[in-house]
């Protein structure tokens, strides 16, 4: 099948972190961040309209600049490559910093890889026409 590569503009998940995100030196925990790309990449795995996926992978996602309480967090997500039963989606993360409009910093980018699972959680191929 030829996925859509077309760029999303709006990103699949906003959200303001709370004090609850934070980690013992009280910026967000890391795995909050990570939940966040693994639920912006499902996501965007659906968007082709696949209906039951799982992570199978997620790669090399690198921490360049802390997220603090109050940042408001956007995942973009853009699927990159559809294979035979499998979705692979990149995952841009971004905080803006709402005391500074005009500062919004890449936190970080990751690779997810989504599979298209049956009722009994064996990989199945995506079909044709799945595609939106
Ligand atoms: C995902 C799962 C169903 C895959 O089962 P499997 O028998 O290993 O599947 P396969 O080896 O046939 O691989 C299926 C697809 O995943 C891809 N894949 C598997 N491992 C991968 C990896 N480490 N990185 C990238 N892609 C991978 C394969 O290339 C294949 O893609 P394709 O069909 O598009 O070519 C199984 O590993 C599983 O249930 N994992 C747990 C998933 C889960 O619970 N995730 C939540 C986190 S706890």
């Amino acid at each position: 099948m030829s996925p859509s590569f077309e760029l999303d503009p709006q990103p699949a998940i906003r959200v303001t972190m709370m004090p609850a995100d934070t980690n013992a030196h009280g910026t967000i925990f890391g795995g909050k961040i990570l939940s966040l790309i693994d639920q912006a990449g499902a996501i965007a795995a659906h968007r082709i309209g696949v209906g039951r996926v799982v992570t199978v992978a997620m790669r090399e996602c690198v921490f360049k600049h802390p997220v603090r309480v109050g940042d408001i967090v956007s995942c973009y997500a853009d699927v990159l490559k559809v294979g035979k039963t499998s979705i692979t989606v990149c995952v841009r993360v971004v905080a803006h910093r709402p005391t500074d409009v005009k500062r919004s910093v890449e936190v970080t980018k990751a690779e997810a890889i989504y599979v298209h699972i049956d009722e009994a959680g064996r990989p199945i191929p995506i079909a044709e026409g799945e595609e939106v």
